[in-house]
């Protein structure tokens, strides 16, 4: 049974008003993990890549649940709560590791790798005293299950019973960009988390929302990564994704300079002292050196550069998420490659050259919205019939996910569109 959804008068059906009580209500975030994160969603948890032996795992969350995502003696792949199914204690308390068992700390009550119940102390009891009746039966006490699934080795779960199968959840054009990221086997190069102080959904709307990378980033500004006048190659512009990219030549500096006019971010006599920072070798031969794609709820794969990795979205308050990232490279990576990416690393992340202001900005908005609940931002930018296809300086895709949401979350007017 879900809770009834919050009452949040929606001024528009279209998306293009969004009443900033989203942004900060404790009862809209208690029904977001019911109807969004526990709903008919795949929600990404790991890259196959993190838990490559048998009994490997790893521990992460879905909305602000906590799930131990692992990899069983089989070789098959499991998610399940990790939450101790006894009197509700964190099972297991390391990021990763490999383990047969996973054992509550609290009475060490056991579960396999595949989250059975395997284990429980004084069970037919100790001195004649304590233990459980004849019928307690472990496998009527294993950690709840979620559904998972993978797609080139990216591993989502699903606590609905209803979800669409990975495949049609996914679509194309999104299919491409995972096969196209994961073509061949990766090797995961390290972790960074950063922690927020605002919405997760502004995440969402950050990473749907390419016009802002020329305007709030100086560095994309001056040394022309992203530009607003770079041509748009591939991507989606559905309700519970988006998908762009972007071509990077030898030219990027007349480039910038023509696409920033008059665009006081811009800096024209800046020039890196060590621009071995921005020469890499192409992952692919398609030409395209920016590719960020959003799956929602919480997923974000990117290609800048040489730069590749997946940033989880974790929701843990109303005003506060956890953004978790996996950078990667290929199992068939030089050492001068492996150097490039980490080198390459420096421009993403929390102190990233090229994503160090997001956050700030979404604090910006979390900070000026704490009154006023029902005033709305606007999103009108590109007009209310842009081409979602074709449209990259725009915010109609931001839109397109705010009437997904509002279907999800039975808000009024209702979305759903998929
Ligand atoms: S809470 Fe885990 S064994 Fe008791
Ligand atoms: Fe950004």
């Amino acid at each position: 049974m879900l809770r009834e959804a919050p009452v949040i008068p929606w001024p528009s059906r279209d998306g293009s008003r969004v009443p900033f009580e989203v942004f900060t209500r404790a009862d809209v975030f208690a029904r977001e993990q019911e109807a969004i994160f526990r709903g008919p969603v795949w929600n990404y948890v790991a890259l196959e890549a993190e838990i490559p032996q048998p009994n490997d795992f790893k521990t992460t969350f879905v909305g602000d649940t906590p799930i131990i995502v692992s990899r069983a003696e089989d070789g098959s792949l499991h998610a399940f709560l990790n939450r101790c199914a006894h009197r509700g204690a964190t099972v297991q308390r390391q990021a990763s590791g490999n383990a047969r068992q996973h054992k509550c700390v609290y009475h060490q009550w056991c579960y396999n790798s595949q989250g059975d119940l395997v284990g429980v102390p004084y069970r037919r009891a100790v001195a004649g005293m304590g233990g459980y009746s004849a019928d307690f039966a472990p496998k009527d006490h294993g950690l709840t299950k979620l559904r998972v699934a993978s797609r080139k080795g990216v591993i989502f779960a699903t606590f609905h019973p209803d979800t669409v199968a990975l495949e049609e959840y996914l679509d194309e054009p999104l299919l491409a960009a995972i096969d196209r990221l994961f073509s061949r086997p990766i090797k995961v190069l390290g972790h960074m988390r950063q922690r927020v102080r605002g919405n997760w959904k502004l995440y969402s709307e950050n990473t749907r929302d390419p016009y802002h990378a020329a305007l709030l980033h100086g560095f994309h500004a001056t040394f022309g990564l992203y530009r607003t006048n770079q041509r748009r190659v591939g991507g989606s512009d559905r309700a519970r994704a988006h998908s762009t990219g972007a071509t990077y030549g030898d030219d990027w500096r007349q480039a910038a300079q023509s696409g920033n006019i008059g665009q006081d971010k811009f800096v024209a006599n800046y020039s890196l002292a060590d621009p071995s920072l921005l020469e890499g070798r192409p992952d692919f031969n398609d030409g395209v050196t920016v590719s960020i794609t959003s799956i929602f709820p919480c997923l974000v794969i990117q290609q800048i550069m040489n730069t590749l990795a997946t940033r989880h979205i974790r929701p843990k308050a109303a005003d506060e998420f956890e953004l978790y990232w996996t950078y990667f490279g290929y199992e068939d990576d030089d050492e001068q490659m492996i150097a490039c990416r980490l080198k390459q690393a420096n421009l993403i992340g929390p102190a990233g050259l090229i994503s160090m202001e997001d956050s700030e900005a979404i604090e910006l908005i979390q900070r000026a919205i704490v009154r006023d609940g029902h005033e709305n931002s606007f999103l009108e930018f590109g007009g209310l019939h842009a081409d979602l296809g074709k449209d990259r300086v725009g915010e109609a895709t931001i839109r397109a996910f705010w009437r997904y949401y509002a279907g999800l979350m039975g808000l009024s007017p209702a979305g759903g569109e998929a």
